[in-house]
């Protein structure tokens, strides 16, 4: 069983062999790929992926087009159950890039909309609240995941990562920022809304994990978070809260 659906979106023949209901469907792969070159579009770290000189980013618009075609080969081999395997928080990472086709691969497991007809995704929240917003925190900048399109939205041109989990991570590629939003809910109690954003965090947070173990990639979540700094860092509002964060990378061990 191949655990990645974004696996499939190599060729459409490949379909024919992913039993039904494990197979991405053409709506949601012409959404992925429609996605990911507009994401390619933007993004200039997908040009170091592809062995081409890298631009400095300053923000993710009007990039020259690098369609991605293949999808990532570790994902594509590994099993769930080899995930599950291999799940572990890493001690400590190296500071290569992460490419940026990978990255948005990465962003879509975690929270990516898998079901573009109701909008919801791969994570669940309550009452399909959504309020969890994720930044994501590269040595170019800090960008929102924009789920809809799956790709990022400038933030700043500020490397924050050092910010993020106690100066412990500051080498890895990336760092996300769990950001709830509180606004968002419909209900509940704020105690309520607090436990159910935790719950959200590690749900992500698992998505992070296990795309990571498929990809031989390093991850770690953290609640050492110096909050009220990155919230000022972020410009986050009075009802957005930094919950967790978990840094992303080539694990150095
Ligand atoms: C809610 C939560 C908070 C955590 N906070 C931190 C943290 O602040 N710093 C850190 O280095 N690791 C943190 N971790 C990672 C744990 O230390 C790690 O999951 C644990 O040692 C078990 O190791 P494993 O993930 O490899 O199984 C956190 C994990 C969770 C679930």
């Amino acid at each position: 069983m191949r655990w990645n659906p974004v696996a499939s979106r190599r060729a459409d023949s490949r379909e024919e062999s992913i039993p039904e209901g494990q197979r991405l469907s053409r709506r949601l792969f012409v959404h992925k790929v429609t996605a990911i070159t507009a994401a390619a579009l933007a993004g200039s770290s997908l040009l170091e992926g592809c062995g081409a000189a890298a631009e400095q980013p300053t923000a993710p618009t009007a990039r020259p087009s690098v369609a991605p075609t293949t999808a990532p080969a570790a994902a594509d081999s590994a099993t769930l159950a080899d995930a599950f395997k291999n799940r572990r928080s890493a001690n400590a990472f190296r500071s290569d890039p992460l490419p940026r086709e990978k990255l948005l691969d990465l962003l879509w497991a975690a929270w990516g909309i898998n079901r573009p007809d109701s909008g919801k995704r791969t994570a669940p929240s309550a009452g399909n609240s959504q309020e969890m917003d994720l930044y994501v925190l590269l040595p170019e900048g800090t960008f929102l995941y924009d789920a809809q399109q799956n790709q990022l939205t400038a933030v700043s041109d500020q490397d924050l990562r050092s910010k993020a989990g106690g100066g412990k991570f500051g080498d890895a590629a990336v760092n996300l920022v769990f950001v709830a939003d509180y606004a968002k809910f419909k209900m509940g109690s704020r105690a309520e809304q607090e436990m159910w954003s935790a719950a959200h965090a590690g749900f992500i947070g698992q998505n992070v994990y296990l795309f990571c173990a498929a990809e031989g990639l390093g991850a770690r979540f953290y609640a050492g978070i110096d909050r009220a700094a990155l919230k000022e860092s972020l410009g986050l509002r009075t009802d957005q809260v930094v919950v967790f964060g978990q840094a992303v990378g080539v694990p150095n061990e």
